[in-house]
């Protein structure tokens, strides 16, 4: 690198205001909420932008705090982002000049190590920490770098940092991943569209978030597109230009919400959720009795006859779209608590992700976590209000869902986690008649 700015300081992560949730539980939920773009589009997108020096325009951004991150990590290697109304956001990333992504900022999100791919690209070169993220496993970022060095680039790992540059363009050429990665088939993604040639990305993500990616890619005039389910082919071009989208809407939150109706009994119209989707997770729905039907804009929830007809047990196993996301395993578990019978759950993504069902036996769940990929659920149980913690995001939502559904008091710490990636969670199910209050922790 020619600039010789100092980046080896000691990491002193910032103080986190830690906040508590306090949910009094057993009302039904009844009502409307409206989706939000999803987290894992919009990161995508926003890093998608640092691909040419013209402005874009994001719609449907949701406000999370890892968009906030990006935006910050964003700003700090001179790229700017200006946000003139709510979930709105407007990136120009003509003078980005510090082509460094500090420890601070992949400690806070994982999701920063997705500007690798364009930095690299565009540039020429990157230095970029190892990302820390949630707690769900290694979440190694390997796959990432052989992608990158497949496309030429030389990549170098020292004190933390993948010092990377690309010698003249990145050259475009076969990506083989030996497993399925989103991030890893973004990041390849991103560098080709700007590489010298002909990508190959093969087996491809086809979650529908790297969709909304191709769909943006596109608008700003790079030749990339998915020419069979697991494949995604791209041309390199000199140049991109700026362009508008909105973030397609979150299916993980419309998942989770799908899930309160369920454990409450309720009954929830969700705006703007994309059934199509969900097609996995519907079909557990379906097995557990809980009614999902599709409306012009939106989905309806019906769960008011779990009062007479018991929910149904159900084996679940995740995979990569189009199978029941992972994201969409602890919220289904929560469910599972309150179907008759014994549910088997594989976790075959991640593992580590069934930890968090420690807390929700506090909450006096029948649950027995098997190994570190495999857990059985027996219900159905009355959950009752505990003292529980948040460790990860989509646990952490999960929790809200178990402690709407419990019996008497629930306080949730670590709460801030959840706004990570959840719009105004509280917000919405105050709407749809919680009770639920967010304190400071040690009020
Ligand atoms: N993996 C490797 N090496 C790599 C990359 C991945 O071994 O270099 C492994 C992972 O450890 C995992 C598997 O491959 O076992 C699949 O991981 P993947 O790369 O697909 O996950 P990701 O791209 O890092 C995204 C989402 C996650 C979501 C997963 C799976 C973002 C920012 N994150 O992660 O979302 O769970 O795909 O669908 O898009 C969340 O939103 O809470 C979240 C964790």
């Amino acid at each position: 690198m020619a600039d010789a700015r100092p980046f080896h300081w000691e990491f002193k992560p910032e103080p986190v205001a830690r906040e508590v949730l306090r949910i009094e539980g057993g009302r039904r939920l009844e009502g409307s909420v409206s989706i939000s773009g999803a987290k894992n589009a919009a990161l995508k997108l926003m890093a998608a932008a640092t691909l040419t020096g013209e402005r874009c325009r994001f719609t449907n951004v949701p406000e999370i705090e890892d968009v906030r991150v990006l935006t910050e990590v964003l700003r700090d290697i001179g790229v700017t982002v200006d946000h003139p109304a709510p979930n709105v956001y407007e990136i120009a990333s003509g003078d980005a000049e510090w082509l460094f992504v500090p420890l601070e900022a992949a400690a806070k999100m994982r999701a920063s190590f997705i500007l690798l791919g364009p930095l690299l690209s565009r540039f020429g070169r990157v230095i970029i920490s190892n990302p820390g993220g949630d707690r769900i496993g290694r979440r190694p970022v390997n796959l990432h770098v052989d992608a990158m060095r497949a496309l030429g680039a030389e990549i170098e790992y020292r004190n933390g940092y993948y010092f990377a540059k690309a010698p003249g363009r990145l050259r475009g050429g076969p990506v083989n991943f030996p497993q399925i990665t989103v991030m890893g088939t973004e990041n390849a993604m991103l560098a080709a569209t700007l590489a010298d040639g002909h990508t190959v990305i093969e087996p491809a993500a086809q979650e529908p978030e790297v969709d909304d990616l191709i769909e943006f890619l596109q608008k700003m005039g790079a030749q990339v597109e998915r020419t069979a389910p697991n494949r995604i082919e791209i041309e390199g071009r000199r140049r991109l230009r700026g362009a508008d989208h909105s973030v397609v809407p979150d299916r993980i939150e419309t998942g989770t919400f799908i899930v309160a109706a369920g454990v409450t009994h309720g009954r929830i119209t969700l705006e703007g959720a994309p059934y199509d989707h969900l097609g996995t997770f519907l079909n557990v729905m379906a097995e557990v009795g809980v009614s999902v039907s599709r409306t012009k804009d939106a989905i309806e929830v019906d769960a008011t006859a779990a009062d007479i007809t018991p929910l149904r047990s159900c084996n679940v196993e995740t995979q990569p779209y189009p199978g029941l996301a992972t994201d969409l395993q602890p919220p289904t578990c929560v469910l599972l608590t309150q179907a008759t019978g014994v549910s088997h759950v594989h976790e075959s993504v991640f593992e580590d992700r069934l930890e968090w069902l420690g807390e929700l036996r506090r909450m006096g769940a029948g649950v027995e976590i098997v190994d570190q990929h495999h857990a059985i659920i027996e219900g159905p149980t009355r959950l009752h209000g505990a003292e529980v913690e948040i460790g990860d995001l989509r646990a952490g939502a999960s929790l809200i869902l178990a402690a709407l559904a419990a019996d008497g008091v629930t306080t949730i710490g670590g709460a801030h986690h959840v706004h990570r990636g959840y719009e105004k969670i509280d917000a919405k199910f105050l709407e749809l008649g919680a009770r639920i209050e967010r304190l400071a922790e040690g009020t």
